[in-house]
């Protein structure tokens, strides 16, 4: 047997199409748009005020005139969508959690300010108890235990009181069950059969939530874990059938969350189940690349970049991100 000589180059050199800008925008796989980008913000009470929030440098809440102000100049940059988070001070919390149904409170006001002022952007909202509830918790929480049913109706009532008010995306953050078919039903009942529920279906009990605990000023409250309605950090299959079930019950659109850990699970949930797929960057997420560029440790601009293209190769169709209003500016001027 006669044995060939090595050749005397690589036969293969990926490196040509690494060569020049031209080439690696040639060979580019996926793109990062600004239509990819939903923006969560904070909203406080008062006329004018903004407040900061301690563990998520360059993050402020909004009294609601400046929230509308906010998402005027999102909408201008390119931003589509806004995610609304009320913080809530602890006279509104009480036990049976009437103030996340109340037509006036914080969120539903912002939600009608906005669509009355900038009608064209998308307005989502979060649909938990936690920041009415004087445990913390997404749930009724008796005798020590998160109840569930009792949780759903209270949860459907928040719901259509959101789509009431004119919200365009409802986002269920709290992982009881059923509750999605719940709404679901509610909804066509209340006529508001047009309203898009994107499901916050794989979402982990986490301890990169931390900073929003503090954004929302549920973190003192909150008493023991969310272990009983989160997932587990070591569940995949787990995470698959949730997201299956809530497709089932009518989720137009499924979030993982939070999304840097979970990048596989992104993946597979876009290649089981083909359907509009988000992963939230959650505040913990945000305050690391925050804390790591403000100690000079890593480039803040570029790990935001890299952070939000990994998204679009994990298969998501948009992220939710505290970053949306820089990279949609670094984006728009030609980020590559
Ligand atoms: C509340 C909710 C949480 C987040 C969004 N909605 C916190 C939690 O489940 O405790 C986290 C968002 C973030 O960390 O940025 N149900």
């Amino acid at each position: 047997m006669t044995r060939q000589a090595p050749p005397a180059f690589p036969l293969s050199r990926p490196r040509r199409m690494r060569r020049t800008p031209a080439l690696r925008a040639l060979q580019r796989e996926e793109r990062l748009s600004v239509d990819d980008l939903i923006w969560p913000v904070f909203l406080c009470d008062g006329e004018s005020v903004t407040q900061e929030v301690a563990s998520m440098p360059g993050v402020i809440r909004r009294s609601v005139d400046l929230t509308v102000e906010a998402a005027a100049e999102a909408h201008a940059a390119g931003i589509r969508v806004i995610c609304l988070f009320p913080y809530t001070l602890d006279d509104v919390k009480t036990p049976d959690c009437a103030e996340a149904w109340n037509p006036e409170n914080l969120t539903n006001r912002a939600i009608r300010a906005i669509k009355a002022q900038v009608p064209d952007i998308a307005v989502m909202t979060d649909i938990a108890l936690d920041p009415y509830n004087p445990d913390g918790h997404d749930g009724f929480v008796e005798d020590g235990i998160i109840v569930n049913d009792r949780s759903v109706e209270a949860l459907v009532k928040m719901a259509v009181a959101q789509a009431e008010a004119g919200a365009d995306i409802l986002g269920p953050s709290d992982m009881m069950d059923g509750r999605i078919g719940a709404m679901r039903a509610a909804l066509e009942q209340a006529g508001h059969g047009e309203v898009t529920i994107m499901s916050y279906a794989a979402k982990y009990a986490s301890a990169f939530y931390g900073p929003f605990r503090d954004a929302v000023g549920a973190s003192g409250a909150l008493k023991g874990d969310k272990k009983t309605y989160q997932l587990d950090p070591l569940n995949r299959a787990e995470a698959l059938r949730a997201v299956a079930r809530d497709i089932g019950e009518g989720a137009d659109m499924v979030m993982v969350k939070p999304g840097m850990p979970y990048l596989d699970i992104c993946r597979e949930v876009k290649d089981r189940f083909a359907v509009p797929t988000y992963a939230y960057q959650v505040s913990g997420e945000y305050a690391m690349i925050r804390a790591a560029a403000g100690n000079g440790w890593i480039d803040g601009e570029k790990a935001m970049m890299e952070s939000l293209m990994a998204f679009r190769r994990a298969g998501c169709d948009g992220v939710l991100t505290y970053f949306a209003p820089e990279a949609a500016k670094l984006i728009r001027a030609g980020w590559e």
